[in-house]
């Protein structure tokens, strides 16, 4: 069955079933490899895209249901060759070690700080409960968003 997904502002049409996880539809057939694969359960946030405005973890969600709103991947927030300024912030933090989560995790900040760019310190924890890091990098990761929340706020 055909479904038609709007990625990064771009129609796709896929042929697969509807009930198949949005994140297999966007590494598989949309050959988006940003959102990662952790544990496929809804319980890492290493899948997570924005849809509509709001995180979702991308392995929790079948393709069909994101039909007809505005899915956006990491590949998508750059904008005319610069990267995002949470990117920008991750690579002057060195927020990461294996890099797993942080491409999840950039997209779960990236949905906090657009709908509340003066988020405090406990609000971006509160959003970020649902991305695991194994690495342990959450203070550099916090460090980070906060870097880049000022960033665009000014
Ligand atoms: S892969 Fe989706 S939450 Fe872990
Ligand atoms: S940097 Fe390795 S899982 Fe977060």
């Amino acid at each position: 069955m055909a479904i038609t997904l709007t990625v990064n502002g771009k129609k796709h049409e896929v042929a697969a079933d509807p009930e198949t996880p949005l994140l297999y539809v966007l590494r598989n057939d949309l050959k988006l490899k940003g959102a990662r694969y952790g544990c496929g359960l809804g319980q890492c946030g290493a899948c997570t895209v924005i849809i509509d405005g709001k995180a979702v973890q991308s392995c929790d969600v079948p393709a069909s249901a994101a039909t007809g709103k505005a899915i956006t991947t990491i590949e998508g927030i750059a904008r005319n060759g610069k990267l995002h300024p949470l990117q920008e912030a991750f690579i002057s933090e060195q927020a990461a070690q294996c890099g797993y989560c942080a491409t999840g995790i950039i997209m779960a900040a990236k949905a906090l700080l657009d709908a509340n760019p003066k988020a405090t310190e406990g609000e971006i924890r509160t959003a970020l409960k649902g991305n695991l890091c194994r690495c342990g990098t959450h203070q550099r990761i916090l460090h980070a968003i906060q870097r880049a929340a000022k960033e665009l706020r000014q």
